[in-house]
């Protein structure tokens, strides 16, 4: 028996929250378009939305207790709630759960599958709960809409999923396959994004330097052929692109940060831990050795890069002594910034069954050492850049009025007094450093 269930009335409005990586903040910003393409317009900030997207992320503690009580905090004042829908990682982990759990949702959407929103949209609006989350052979990149809004600086996806299965992480499940996006495409979508106003693009992947595609000639190329093919781009300032795996780090790409002079000096490559031992539990497939080795290999091109890293902490197994390596490491490196992490374990890895767990009292130790070393590492690399005059590209007005907030080549927040405008570049001597930003004054 169907049962027919009138329609609700249209959602006008839609309010699109992500958390997570970049990727989920890009995938976030393609289902606005779509929702827009359906005649939805985005809510203004504060004011209530017809339809929220949850897109949410999986990758650390809390992850899914955080989107029941998201969920949750969406009932108004007179107990009715917005159409819900929740998209991303923790969607693909616990697709029909949420259902049940939540009986508010009406959509689940997977990573891989959000470019049937507005399929899932109607039906829902029939009265159905619809769940989708399958991973389609046909990718969602050849139905999303083409046209683009872009600020100064954008993102473009241009590889997803992850099969190097490290043992904490949940991004090859949620995530799937690892799928490149074909170079034309790019190329295409790149030169739109300039069109509409970007001046720095970041091509992003969970493993970005995995990429590979076919050029104009029929041969497979790796992503230094698609770098220095939007180098050519006369608008295009700057290129630069995350996230890396070691392993990945061919020549090619190495090579091309020492000829390509739009590609910035930055290389967020994440080691995770300094021990070996460790670093073999984890399944990463490269040493501390080898690492290093690649930084020696990239810095003979371009002696300034700034390095950046992932580090997780209290991994299972982790002694006193492996963490110590992990503090050599940062010593020797010299990061220009980090991202540092308690081992969270997550349900279905194979970490999350290994034997002797670290306490969470003995991780907030180390994550405490780890940090203070890092913001030192981080204060002493700006430190260097004060008395340079560089470009900085301008993002957006700082706090007080005629202060304006750019980005280095090194990526470092830079904030100066001028008359200038967002995207402009400009040229700015940096004259104070502090361990997250700098101060610039104006030059040209
Ligand atoms: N593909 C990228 C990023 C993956 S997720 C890479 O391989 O580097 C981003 C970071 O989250 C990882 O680099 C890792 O440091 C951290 N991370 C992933 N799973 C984690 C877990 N279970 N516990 C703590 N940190 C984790
Ligand atoms: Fe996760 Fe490892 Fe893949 Fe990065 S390389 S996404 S840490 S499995
Ligand atoms: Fe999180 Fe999924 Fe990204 S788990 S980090 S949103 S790939």
């Amino acid at each position: 028996m169907t049962i027919i269930t009138p329609l609700s009335p249209a959602p006008k409005t839609y309010r699109v929250k992500s958390f997570g990586c970049q990727m989920n903040v890009y995938d976030g910003d393609r289902m606005g378009e779509l929702l827009t393409q359906q005649g939805l317009s985005a809510a203004p900030e504060g004011a209530d939305a017809d339809l929220v997207v949850l897109n949410t992320c999986h990758i650390r503690e809390k992850a899914v207790d955080r989107v029941y009580s998201d969920i949750g905090r969406l009932k108004r004042e007179d107990g009715s709630t917005p159409l819900i829908a929740v998209a991303g990682c923790v969607a693909q982990a616990e697709g029909e759960e949420i259902m049940t759990r939540a009986p508010s949702v009406t959509m689940v959407v997977g990573p891989q599958a959000y470019h049937r929103l507005p399929d899932m949209l109607a039906k829902a609006r029939n009265g159905e709960r619809v769940t989708d989350t399958d991973m389609p052979a046909a990718t969602k990149f050849d139905v999303l809409p083409k046209a683009r809004k872009s600020g100064t600086s954008t993102f473009l996806t241009v590889q997803e999923g992850c099969d190097k299965f490290c043992t904490y992480c949940v991004v090859p499940y949620a995530r799937g396959a690892v799928i490149s996006r074909p170079f034309k495409d790019l190329a295409e979508e790149a030169r739109r994004l300039v069109e509409a106003g970007a001046r720095e693009i970041t091509l992003l992947g969970q493993n970005v330097n995995a990429w590979t595609g076919e050029n104009a000639k029929g041969q497979t190329v790796g992503l230094e052929a698609l770098i220095r093919d939007l180098a050519t781009i006369p608008d295009l300032a700057r290129i630069r692109y995350t996230t890396s795996h070691p392993n990945d780090m061919t020549q090619g790409l190495i090579d091309a940060h020492g000829e390509v002079d739009k590609l910035m000096p930055y290389l967020h490559l994440p080691v995770q831990s300094g021990s070996d031992r460790i670093l073999r539990a984890m399944n990463r497939s490269h040493t501390v050795e080898s690492y290093l080795a690649i930084l020696d290999r990239v810095r003979a091109v371009r002696p300034d890069i700034a390095i950046s890293g992932d580090f997780i902490v209290g991994f299972p197994g982790e002694s006193e002594e492996d963490f110590a390596e992990t503090l050599r490491v940062v010593d020797q490196v010299g990061y220009a910034a980090a991202f540092t992490f308690k081992y969270s374990p997550r349900p279905g890895t194979p970490a999350a069954a290994m034997g002797d767990q670290v306490s969470i009292a003995v991780m907030e130790e180390r994550l405490k050492r780890l940090q203070a070393l890092m913001t030192e590492k981080q204060l002493a690399f700006n430190a260097t850049s004060v008395g340079k005059i560089t470009q900085v590209l301008i993002e957006k007005r700082g706090r007080h009025a005629g202060q304006w907030l750019g980005k280095s080549p090194w990526l470092q927040s830079v904030h100066f007094e001028g008359d200038v405008a967002i995207g402009d570049l400009v040229t700015v001597e940096l004259v104070q450093a502090g361990p997250n930003s700098l101060a610039g004054r104006l030059i040209g």
